[in-house]
């Protein structure tokens, strides 16, 4: 399909159809527009033109290509305007009975080709295509917002949807310069599946107690890259709208716990605390921008030399770092009688650490080695203790690091560290993404990439740290919570156990 020869019909003026209505016209696409609420396309139609305005004004478009844009954008009073349309896209409110009944209208008065397409986000397609005549020319084509800016499409095939229809609705986007990944109807495709990892993980620290919001937003932040923490993302799209998709997606796989959410997000909506959006959600807003509260510098507390337990990965690392801020490395087998004792377990917690290496709980403190950007420049080290720990070593452990300008925070005791529970969790839902065939691996790593801006995709995320690495830190917390939450994707245990990358297909 191209672009030019292309009729496309969009119904819904809202945020997305304003967007998708943008992104159409201005890739060469003949457009209709039709609104049912009074007034919405003509408010549609304003704000598409003062857009094209815009951008001729800061020459990021000619005023012949607005021109020319605006020409090609018509608005059609009834759906009787959308005969002839190549494709039609619904953008209308998320309500199934609203987008059947919309459907079973249009579908006599388009011809047989034209393809009906929903840009639902958590509804099933292959469910507002049911009661059709034709089921089979429906598919989903989900846009991000803001449709013109985000280049992922992910074109969703429904269970009846026809061979071909999802590679003609790829090849039109691709001609755009958008990116298509097709994908296989199932809750929340994949981007809005594969996000779950993120939010429920790091709301578990947040309702343990393990760390505050802000502390778990800056840890995955500085250390593993990731361009927002889950609570500024929450707080940024709204709770109201975050939590709704957290339960939905969680009901429709029938309660599995690696998507379970946390009673946490409920309690602040009900408590009118949404975000940005209503001054608070999270965190504090004045005037719409976020009151941060400056981290509290650490005690200063008693300096002992420190012993490394060599059997774990990333030790000479910590090692190195805690003679450069001044401390006193010890070597040899087994810690000196006053030594704090420094392990870095994968998975598990300091407590069971040190009572399984026959370490002084109280002398003990874990450093998370898992990435290596935790001891970069700009980097953050995460550091713990358990119940019994001397709260004096390692507020003397972090006050060296602060005043060497290093950058740490002290949680309380959790298996798997922060940075490792929430990258094994994204590492094992986009595993389980793969597994469950919802789409291809390459393409579960795009749309995760572009759609939620991830420093990579999971797959490739896990490939990096080392799928073995990953499915001991899901073992571990497995064995240590006694959750399925933890349960290794059949995905990724295999490649972990044959040496495979997890972006390998079979
Ligand atoms: P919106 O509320 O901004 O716009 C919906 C528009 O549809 C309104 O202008 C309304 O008058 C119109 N409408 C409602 N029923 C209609 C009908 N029967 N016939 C014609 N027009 C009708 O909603 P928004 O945010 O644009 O969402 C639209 C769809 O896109 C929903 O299915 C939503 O789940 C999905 N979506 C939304 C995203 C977002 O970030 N807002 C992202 C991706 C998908």
């Amino acid at each position: 399909m191209e672009p030019s020869q292309t009729v496309f019909g969009v119904i819904g003026a809202g945020t997305m159809g304003r967007g998708i209505v943008q992104w159409a016209a201005q890739s060469g696409m003949t457009v209709r527009l039709h609104d049912s609420g009074p007034g919405a396309v003509e408010a549609a139609l304003k704000s598409i033109h003062a857009m094209w305005d815009r951008m001729v004004s800061k020459d990021r478009m000619t005023a012949a290509d607005a021109d020319a844009a605006k020409a090609r954008l018509t608005v059609v009073e009834g759906l009787e305007g959308f005969a002839g349309c190549d494709i039609v896209v619904e953008a209308i409110v998320e309500r199934i009975d609203a987008k059947q009944s919309l459907f079973a209208a249009l579908e006599p008065i388009v011809g047989p080709e034209c393809l009906i397409t929903t840009n639902t986000s958590s509804l099933s397609v292959t469910a507002i295509a049911a009661g059709l005549e034709r089921p089979e020319r429906v598919a989903g084509l989900h846009f991000f917002n803001p449709v013109p800016l985000m280049r992922l499409v992910e074109v969703v095939n429904a269970t009846r949807t026809e061979d071909g229809a999802a590679e003609r609705l790829s090849a039109l986007v691709t001609a755009t310069g958008h990116h298509p990944v097709i994908c296989r109807d199932s809750p929340g495709f994949i981007v809005n599946h594969a996000g779950r990892a993120y939010y429920t993980e790091g709301l578990r620290l947040l309702q343990e107690g393990i760390a505050e919001a802000a502390d778990i937003d800056r840890i995955l932040n500085e250390t593993a890259g990731f361009p927002m923490g889950p609570f500024t993302l929450m707080d940024l799209t709204g709770l109201d709208v975050s939590g709704v998709v957290m339960q939905t997606i969680y009901d429709q796989f029938f309660h599995d716990p690696r998507l379970r959410p946390t009673p946490l997000v409920p309690l602040r909506i009900s408590a009118g605390l949404h975000g940005r959006k209503t001054g608070e959600g999270f965190y504090r807003y004045d005037d719409g921008k976020r009151v941060d509260v400056p981290e509290a510098p650490p005690r200063p507390g008693s300096r002992h030399a420190v012993w490394i337990d060599p059997r774990d990965a990333g030790g000479d690392r910590v090692g190195a770092l805690l003679s450069e801020v001044g401390l006193t490395v010890e070597g040899g087998e087994r810690p000196g009688a006053d030594a704090t004792i420094v392990v870095a377990p994968l998975g598990a917690d300091t407590t069971t650490t040190a009572l399984e290496r026959g370490f002084d709980p109280a002398r003990t403190i874990a450093v998370d080695t898992l990435l290596p950007q935790a001891f970069a420049e700009g980097g953050r080290l995460t550091l713990m203790i358990s119940p019994a720990g001397d709260s004096d070593r390692v507020d003397g452990l972090h006050h060296a690091l602060h005043a060497a300008g290093r950058r740490a925070t002290v949680i309380r005791d959790s298996a798997g560290f922060v940075v490792q529970r929430v990258v094994a969790a994204v590492v094992n839902l986009g595993s389980d993404i793969a597994q469950q065939r919802v789409g291809a691996p390459q393409d579960i790593d795009t749309a995760v990439r572009l759609g939620l801006g991830y420093p990579a995709g999971p797959l490739s995320l896990g490939d990096r740290i080392g799928p073995a690495k990953v499915v001991s830190i899901l073992d571990a917390m497995e064995n240590f919570y006694g959750d399925g939450r933890y349960r290794v994707s059949p995905w990724l245990r295999r490649r972990a156990a044959l040496g495979l990358s997890l972006l390998t297909d079979d």
